[in-house]
C-alpha cells in the first residue's frame, strides 16, 4: 500500500490546477474528450479532495451536495501508476467520513461500467438500469452513511 495523504484542497489552488490535469488525463483523454469551460462551471461550488504521495498528486475526487441529505461523488480518478494500490479505496473512505461529519446521510454516484466492481467492493449498491453518460455505460449507485 502507498503512503498516501488525503485532504481537502482549495478551488483554484496549485493542487486544484494539477487535479484538473489529472482528471483530464485519467477520465477524458482515454475517451478522446476534453474538458470544456462549461464542464468546470460547478467546480467552484464543490468540495475537492486530493490524494498525494509526497508532493505528487496521485488521486482526486469531487463532492457536490445535492440536498442536506445527499452528496454526489464524481470525477474519481487515480493516476495510472498508482491504480490498484488502495488509493481509490482510501479516497472514498476519507470522503465518507467527511460527509458523515457534515451530517449527510447518503452518497450517490454514476459509476462507469469498468469501475462498478470497485464501488461494489466499497459497499455501494447498484440502482436501476445501465445508462449512457459521456458516451459510455454507467450505473447509478448509492451508499447510506
Ligand atoms: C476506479 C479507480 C478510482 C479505483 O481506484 P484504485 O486506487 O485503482 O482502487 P483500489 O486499489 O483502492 O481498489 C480497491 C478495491 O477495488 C478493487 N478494484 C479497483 N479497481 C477495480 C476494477 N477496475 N475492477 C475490479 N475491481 C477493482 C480492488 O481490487 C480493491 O479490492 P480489495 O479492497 O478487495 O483489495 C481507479 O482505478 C481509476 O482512477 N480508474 C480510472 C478512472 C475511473 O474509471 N474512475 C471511476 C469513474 S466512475
Amino acid at each position: 500500500m502507498v503512503n498516501v495523504n488525503i485532504g481537502l484542497i482549495e478551488f483554484n489552488s496549485e493542487l486544484y490546477i494539477e487535479s484538473v490535469a489529472l482528471r483530464q488525463d485519467v477520465l477524458r483523454t482515454p475517451l478522446g474528450l476534453k474538458f470544456t469551460k462549461e464542464n468546470m462551471t460547478n467546480d467552484a461550488n464543490e468540495m475537492h479532495i486530493a490524494a498525494t504521495d509526497g508532493d505528487q498528486l496521485i488521486g482526486v475526487l469531487l463532492l457536490r451536495p445535492l440536498t442536506n441529505h445527499t452528496v454526489k461523488m464524481r470525477q474519481v480518478a487515480v493516476s495510472e501508476a498508482y491504480q490498484g494500490k488502495g488509493v481509490g479505496k482510501q479516497l472514498v473512505a476519507f470522503c465518507e467520513s467527511l460527509c458523515t461529519s457534515m451530517g449527510f446521510k447518503q452518497i450517490e454516484l454514476n459509476a462507469r461500467e469498468v469501475a462498478l466492481q470497485f464501488y461494489l467492493s466499497q459497499s455501494y449498491e447498484q440502482i436501476g438500469e445501465q445508462f449512457l453518460e459521456i458516451g459510455i455505460p454507467h450505473f447509478k449507485m448509492i451508499k447510506n452513511l
